[in-house]
């Protein structure tokens, strides 16, 4: 069986990645841009035609769609960019994997909710507070438009194997401490949000399972 996977040299792609490559029976097309690495593809997800081409050749069993501008501040500085990221290429990926009769699994997360009366079921009412959630919850519409069958999984802030500090929002404070005791500037931090970390290995794992069980269903 065959695995489509975008963004798979981010934070939680590479886990995803190496979960189904250590399985014999899935080979693993995974997508890469900026970030290519020996084994990954590289694709720009914005060119339309080029991702239609490419599925259309790989003909995978199924997507799952991970890539995404996920840095609140980034999104809120050019809402475009991450408009056409977010939701534009969640749309596109939905309707080839229609076409193409695959099951997707789109990648969000629990921005979609005001961060009140947590933790929340799959029930709740979706009330994203900042552009990053709303956008999320449009990705989320379109896979759902597409096709009702298809899966989300809302997800929490991760921890896992980082390129560089800045990479998880769990490692980034350790900067702001390591700045603190080399220069006794003060480190600012929130100190009302509650969040729950999560293992990008356990997550990567609950979506291996997740595929599993709908890969079963469908055929
Ligand atoms: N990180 C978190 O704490 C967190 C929490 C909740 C939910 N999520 C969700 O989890 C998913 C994965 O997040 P992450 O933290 O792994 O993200 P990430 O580390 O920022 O990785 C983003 C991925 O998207 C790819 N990408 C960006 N623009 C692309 C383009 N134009 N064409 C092709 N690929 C492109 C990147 O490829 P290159 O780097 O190679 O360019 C990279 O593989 C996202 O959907 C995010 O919303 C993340």
């Amino acid at each position: 069986m065959k695995i489509f996977l975008t963004g798979a040299s981010g934070l939680l792609g590479r886990s995803i990645y190496e979960r189904f490559l250590n399985e014999s029976d899935w080979t693993v097309c995974g997508i890469s841009f900026k970030r290519t690495k020996p084994g990954l593809t590289k694709l720009n997800l914005l060119e339309k035609d080029a991702v239609t081409n490419l599925l259309n050749s790989v003909r995978p069993d199924v997507i799952v769609h991970c890539a995404a501008e996920r840095f609140p501040d980034k999104v809120e500085s050019d809402p475009q960019a991450a408009y056409d990221l977010n939701v534009g290429v969640s749309t596109h990926l939905a309707n080839v994997a229609n076409k193409l009769n695959v099951p997707l699994l789109y990648i969000s997360t629990d921005y979609v909710f005001n961060g009140d009366n947590s933790p929340y079921k799959e029930t709740d009412e979706p009330t994203p507070i900042n552009e990053y959630g709303r956008l999320k919850l449009l990705g989320e519409k379109s896979i759902l438009d597409a096709n009702l069958e298809n899966i989300i999984l809302r997800i929490p802030v991760l921890y896992g194997p980082v390129e560089s500090l800045e990479e998880s929002a769990i490692t980034y404070l350790l900067i702001g401490l390591q700045k603190c005791q080399n220069s006794n500037e003060l480190f600012k931090v929130s100190n009302y949000e509650l969040r729950n970390p999560s293992s990008v290995n356990d997550i990567a794992n609950i979506v291996f399972k997740l595929v599993e069980k709908k890969i079963k269903l469908v055929s």
